[in-house]
């Protein structure tokens, strides 16, 4: 195997220099991190906002403190940029980008491609190029490699390229960049063993596979794992309840079983940037194969329709108080998709906000983490500020929805004020009410 000596000696010296392009939920953690290990950062972001902001010391993302991004600039370690040339001062470059789908739900690329098409412009020799972004296999090998080969640069002896999936999850107070075992998978061996080295230098476990589309592929079997398994529950949740049993108190039972069963649990729909996304990655690949991935589809189709079924308990839940959906004033609780965060990117509370509306129901809502939103990409229409949550608001409304169960929440005072309670996460817990109607 030829390996590159200089890099891997700068790598576990601490003097390579670390170029993170994307500054969002991803792109932010690692960076901070690889700050407190000593190594010096450039972060790139095309949202010059971000870039205004991190310069100042400040953070735009809740869970992470202002301080941290402030001790990084007082330090001298970190500058952001939107300037693609400073590449060229760089000797790892971490992507980050976004990979949404398109309104045909099939692969967005586009923001992979760009940023590879700026790095392959100021590629230089003895350079480590890290994708980080989930994708479907064979991105890595399909669309980077060739651009950045244009070059005439040789991958694996003059230049290094990896796909090591990231497995943030924003607000977890157990797990965070450091303790999350990571994947490397290059194209040659000798580009696995220098992205095995840069992480080892700011996680505590990493693991080396065969090939970039074994770890592109082991990310998506994260997320398809989730996904299908919050869609079986979601369904029995239906059946349950037709048969006048608590799913949740049917979900405890089961998980004191030690061995082969693992919890899911059902809510109003999936959320975030990760679940509801990437398992279309892999089923669209999976066509150009003429393969049919079942589960996927299926999985998909089960928790989509779940912000109508949430719609559905709320009129059933009001009509047996002799009210009518239309006309009916209705206060959401967290539009969050995930408890104590502010992320609403595709968060079903949106969805069912929207279904509502368009029921002609009056919706108000109120998020601890969330003053106001606009300006989604799938609602244009919808721009709403928050309401305040005392005795008095609650009262006015003929039905609270509890769509995220922030820990800010006290569960007994909604109830206790509320005129009907719809719960969508089980928040109320063990409250006997019979204001409460799981969802
Ligand atoms: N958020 C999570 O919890 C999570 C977890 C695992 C994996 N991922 C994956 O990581 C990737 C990034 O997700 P995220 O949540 O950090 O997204 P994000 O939207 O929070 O951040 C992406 C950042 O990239 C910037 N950007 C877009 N195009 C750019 C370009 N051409 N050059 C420089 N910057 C550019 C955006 O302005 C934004 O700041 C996605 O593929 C996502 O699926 C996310």
């Amino acid at each position: 195997m030829q390996l590159n000596k200089a890099l891997i000696s700068k790598i576990k010296d601490r003097t390579a220099v670390i170029g993170v392009i994307g500054l969002g939920y991803v792109g932010l953690p690692l960076m901070i991190r690889f700050g407190e290990e000593g190594f010096r950062i450039i972060g790139f972001d095309i949202d010059d906002n971000k870039v205004e902001r991190l310069n100042s010391g400040a953070s735009y993302i809740k869970h992470i403190p202002s301080e941290t991004i402030q001790q990084l600039r007082d330090g001298n370690i970190f500058r952001a940029t939107s300037d693609y040339s400073n590449l060229r001062e760089v000797d790892s470059i971490l992507i980050c980008v976004p990979t949404p789908l398109n309104n045909k739900r099939e692969p967005d690329l586009s923001y992979i491609e760009t940023t590879s098409d700026e790095i392959a412009r100021y590629l230089s020799k003895d350079q480590l190029i890290v994708l980080e972004s989930t994708t479907y296999p064979g991105t890595t090998r399909e669309i980077l490699l060739p651009k950045l080969e244009k070059k005439g640069l040789t991958v694996g002896r003059d230049f290094f390229l990896v796909f090591s999936p990231e497995r943030e999850d924003p607000g977890n107070p157990t797990y965070s960049t450091k303790n999350i075992p990571k994947i490397v998978g290059g194209i040659t061996p000798a580009c696995t063993e220098a992205g095995k080295t840069l992480y080892e230098q700011i996680v505590d476990r990493v693991i080396a596979v065969s090939t970039p589309e074994t770890a592109e592929f082991s990310k998506l079997l994260e997320n398809i794992f989730r996904a299908v398994n919050i869609a079986l529950v979601n369904e029995l949740k239906m059946l349950a309840d037709k048969m006048g049993v608590d799913i949740w108190e049917v979900i405890e039972a089961a998980a004191t079983k030690p061995f082969g069963f693992m919890p899911f649990y059902p809510g109003p729909g999936l959320g975030g940037h990760c679940i509801p996304i990437d398992p279309f990655y892999l089923s669209w690949k999976a066509r150009e194969l003429n393969f049919n991935t079942h589960f996927i589809e299926l999985a998909g189709e089960v928790n989509t329709a779940m912000p109508e079924y949430v719609v559905s308990k709320i009129a059933d839940a009001l009509n047996q108080k002799g009210k009518s959906l239309k006309h009916a004033l209705i206060l959401i609780l967290g539009v969050a998709y995930k408890k104590d965060t502010d992320d609403i990117r595709e968060s079903p509370g949106v969805e069912i906000i929207n279904i509502l509306k368009s029921k002609e129901a009056e919706v108000d809502y109120h998020d601890p983490h969330i003053p106001a939103f606009s300006g989604m990409r799938r609602y244009p229409h919808l721009a709403m500020e928050r309401v305040e949550l005392t005795e008095e608001t609650l009262q006015q409304y003929d039905c609270a929805v509890i769509i995220t169960n922030h820990s800010a929440y006290d569960y007994e005072w909604i109830v206790d004020n509320a005129k009907l309670v719809v719960d969508t996460r089980n928040a109320t817990g063990k409250i006997r009410n019979k204001k409460i109607i799981k969802a």
